[in-house]
């Protein structure tokens, strides 16, 4: 049977020249912006990238700037953005750019790939966006529309499903000279029409006259892909230690989950008042006053914490028990990185009261 794909290129190009959304990268189309935006869009919604997007651009103009950040600054412009190690790799690549392309990303996708950070889809969209390369960009989004439109219920977590329709969007984008718009239009119709959870808006798709699924009204029957894992459940108990006007901070493993951000002190497990208490003499706390506080449950991808919190007030000029460092509130909101599982604490912190 041959292919719906070749089809649809005409009237999702017309769907987009009327409905693409406006978005900040898109506003400055230079390959830098367009870069740093999909590093940022690979596990990020794009509602919640626009405003670090923005304050990026502003503060690390250059890859130049980029590839000299501190480590400290460009984890904090990240902050709240998870996954990152997207930062870590993002810098890393400009490293290699500036000394090994001139400052200047390179424009072909096999050359792209080589950088670090940049696999198949962002490699597709930044060639595709920046450089008008005719390659694909296939990302979730892209193979939900896909199977949706020819009904195909192969696991689309499979590699070679993926590779199957890289190499078809790859024949039909050849002949086109859009390729940058072809590959945002499909990802417009995936976020505002195709959705993935819910009904699709199969009365507002240019391509439902074509779409297989809608013809059956089997839309919600794709994509196909295996059932998720549960997350794993841990239990943690975190320490929200004040002494003159201070909190405590300490800064996460250079590897693993969350490597080099700052973090308040905590252990595994609910942890009972007299057994709080015992910890923190173990860490040579002198303890004036100690409560419970809020407790937040934060989700991973594949963990969810929930965490129990003691406030607690040390005794005055007690300051040191290594490995803490002792922050005002102006240093933990403007200059140490701290994780989104821990924001909700800062909040609680900051907003209360001392303790008498
Ligand atoms: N998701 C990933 N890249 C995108 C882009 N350039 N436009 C809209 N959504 C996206």
């Amino acid at each position: 049977m041959p292919s719906l794909i070749p089809n649809i290129a005409s009237p999702l190009l017309s769907w987009y020249h009327q409905h693409a959304r406006s978005l900040p990268w898109r506003d400055h189309p230079d390959p830098y912006a367009i870069w740093v935006s999909e590093i940022m869009l690979q596990q990020t919604r794009v509602e919640a990238v626009k405003v670090y997007f923005e304050r990026f651009l502003q503060q690390l103009p250059t890859i130049s700037d980029l590839a000299n950040a501190d480590e400290q600054t460009l984890l904090k412009l990240w902050e709240g953005l998870g996954y990152y190690s997207r930062v870590r790799n993002l810098q890393k690549a400009a490293q290699v750019v500036v000394l090994e392309h001139g400052g200047q990303l390179p424009s072909s996708f096999d050359e792209l790939k080589k950088l670090p950070g940049i696999g198949d889809y962002t490699a597709g969209a930044i060639a595709s966006m920046a450089f008008q390369c005719p390659v694909p960009a296939v990302d979730g989004n892209v193979l939900r529309v896909m199977t949706r439109l020819t009904t195909d219920d192969r696991d689309i977590t499979k590699p070679a499903v993926k590779k199957d329709y890289f190499c078809q969007i790859e024949t039909l984008l050849k002949p086109l000279s859009r390729s940058g718009d072809f590959n945002q239009a499909v990802m417009d119709l995936g976020a505002t029409v195709c959705l993935p959870n819910g009904l699709p808006k199969c009365e507002s798709c240019p391509i439902s006259h074509l779409c297989q699924a809608f013809a059956q009204n089997r839309m919600l029957e794709f994509p196909v892909k295996p059932s998720k894992k549960p997350r794993k459940i841990e239990k943690h108990t975190i320490f929200l230690l004040r002494q003159n006007d201070r909190v405590a901070l300490v800064k996460r493993p250079d590897s693993g989950l969350l490597a080099g951000l700052w973090e308040f002190p905590h252990v595994q497990g609910a942890l009972s008042l007299k057994h709080a208490v015992a910890q923190l003499e173990q860490w040579g706390i002198q303890t004036k006053h100690i409560e419970k506080s809020i407790p937040h449950t934060h989700i991973f991808s594949h963990i969810e914490w929930r965490m129990s919190s003691y406030l607690v007030t040390g005794k005055e000029h007690q300051f040191s028990s290594f490995p803490f460092i002792w922050v005002s509130k102006e240093q933990l909101l403007q200059t140490y990185p701290l994780p989104s599982a821990f924001q909700p604490f800062a909040s609680d912190l900051l907003w209360k009261e001392k303790p008498v």
